[in-house]
């Protein structure tokens, strides 16, 4: 590497680099610092990350400045559900089998000698045109290959595309490093906590992490159009998200506390086992009482919370309107609208109309007003939400 004032400024950033990814606890925050990282360091429009699951690469998470500027609300890509087998006839898939980068000037004018060929249906239905591209595999220190990560179209001064430098190759390459051993801890940090819910309220066989996948990505969603509207910093929003997604999925852990005989009535429950399930929003808030980290305080109020109405019918406090916290306000909206859409043991699933309207009487009554409307405005990446995460009888 030749040294220069720009590459000791990289060096320095690749140094930070190891300390601020190992304080991101939540997966998808911590997958889109990476490629915001990878991104500047090469000057690249966009980059995605797949992660190996079931011997398959999973598309993981997207980043995509031009789309981005295109359409500032649409953030549905990001929910995209596909994968592709990890073999030699695609570029990722190659990668992951070589363990090995690849660094293409141009996708659409690859050598007649590459096994490889670029597939162009992600370009197709998001309308973006990928022309270099950078494919790092994510290797741990045991040579296992977890991942691919690829950067498309890096950009030169006036904004034209151009090939990737072979010095940012190797910039990259040490920096994955760094990026597959913050994936490892924060994969293990998510496997922890859907076993803790699958013990709290997955007794229930119809319930699977795929609602609690939902009703945190819906959260997600309606907090980070509720921070752009009300013009918080970026990195408030970045380190609210991170633990946003983990409190949400934990909001009915208390249900640990619920007997079967209750937690599983397939009919509609009396006044008496009614009044011991309510129970379960003050028990989830006692197994974070203590406060002491931010992901802590931030578990107990959702806990605690995820039931009041914001006009104060609700429980375990009646807290009424504002007096409510904002986590607690998003999680309700997110909790009823995934219980109504969704079956449950103890009621058949809602058609959409009814549960539209549903929420748009329950503006003001039940919910915060300005995040129902919020929740409208956003609805196509609800529905992507949805179909990222289908009901399905699913071991984890
Ligand atoms: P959950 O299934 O996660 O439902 C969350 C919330 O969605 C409910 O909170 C309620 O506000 C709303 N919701 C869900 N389904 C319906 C519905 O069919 N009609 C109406 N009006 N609202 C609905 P809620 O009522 O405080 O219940 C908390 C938890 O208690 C529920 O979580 C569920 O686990 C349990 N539960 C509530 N009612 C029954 C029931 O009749 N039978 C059984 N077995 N469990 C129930
Ligand atoms: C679950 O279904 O177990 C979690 C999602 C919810 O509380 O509605
Ligand atoms: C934090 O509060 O976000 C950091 C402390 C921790 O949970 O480890
Ligand atoms: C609610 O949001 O209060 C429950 C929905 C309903 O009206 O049935
Ligand atoms: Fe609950
Ligand atoms: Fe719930």
């Amino acid at each position: 590497m030749e040294l220069s004032y720009e590459n000791d400024d990289k060096l320095s950033e690749l140094l930070s680099i190891n300390d601020e990814l190992n304080h991101i606890k939540d997966i998808d925050s911590l997958l889109d610092a990476i490629l915001s990282k990878t991104r500047r360091l090469t000057n690249a429009d966009a980059g995605s990350i797949f992660l190996v699951e079931n011997s398959t690469l999973n598309f993981s998470y997207v980043q995509n400045d031009t789309l981005r500027q295109r359409d500032p609300l649409n953030n549905k890509q990001i929910y995209s559900n596909f994968s592709i087998p990890i073999d030699e006839k695609s570029i990722a898939g190659y990668v992951a089998l070589k363990g090995t980068s690849l660094n293409i000037g141009d996708v659409h004018k690859l050598d007649d000698t590459v096994p490889y060929s670029f597939n162009s249906s992600f370009d197709e239905i998001a309308g973006y045109y990928t022309q270099s591209m950078m494919a790092i595999p994510l290797i741990t220190t045991r040579s296992q290959v977890i991942g691919v990560m690829q950067i498309i179209n890096a950009k030169n001064e006036r904004g034209n595309t151009i090939p990737f430098k072979e010095s940012d190759e190797k910039y990259i390459n040490f920096f994955a490093g760094s990026a597959t051993s913050a994936i490892e801890k924060a994969k293990m940090t998510r496997e922890m906590i859907l076993r803790m819910i699958k013990m709290a309220e997955l007794r229930d066989p119809k319930e699977t992490g795929a609602h609690v996948n939902r009703v945190a990505s819906y959260s997600i969603e309606l907090f980070q159009r509720w921070a752009e509207l009300n013009s918080l910093n970026n990195k408030k929003i970045k380190n609210y998200k991170d633990i946003l997604r983990i409190s949400a999925m934990l909001h009915d852990v208390g249900k640990v506390a619920i007997s079967d005989l209750i937690l599983k009535k397939p009919g509609r429950l009396d006044e008496g086992q009614f009044k011991v399930m309510k129970t379960h929003a003050y028990q989830g808030a006692k197994l974070f009482r203590g406060n002491v980290s931010d992901l802590d305080a931030l578990c107990y109020e959702i806990a605690y919370t995820h039931h009041e109405r914001w006009d104060g019918k609700g429980y375990p406090r009646r807290l009424k309107g504002d007096n409510i916290p904002l986590s607690g306000r998003i999680v309700a909206l997110a909790d009823v609208y995934d219980a109504l859409i969704s079956s449950r043991v103890y009621k058949p699933a809602w058609n959409e109309q009814d549960v539209i309207e549903t929420l748009e009487k329950e503006a003001g009554h039940h919910f915060d007003p300005e995040l129902v409307e919020i929740f409208f405005s956003i609805y196509d990446v609800i529905k992507a939400i949805r179909s990222k995460f289908p009901d399905k009888e699913q071991n984890i």
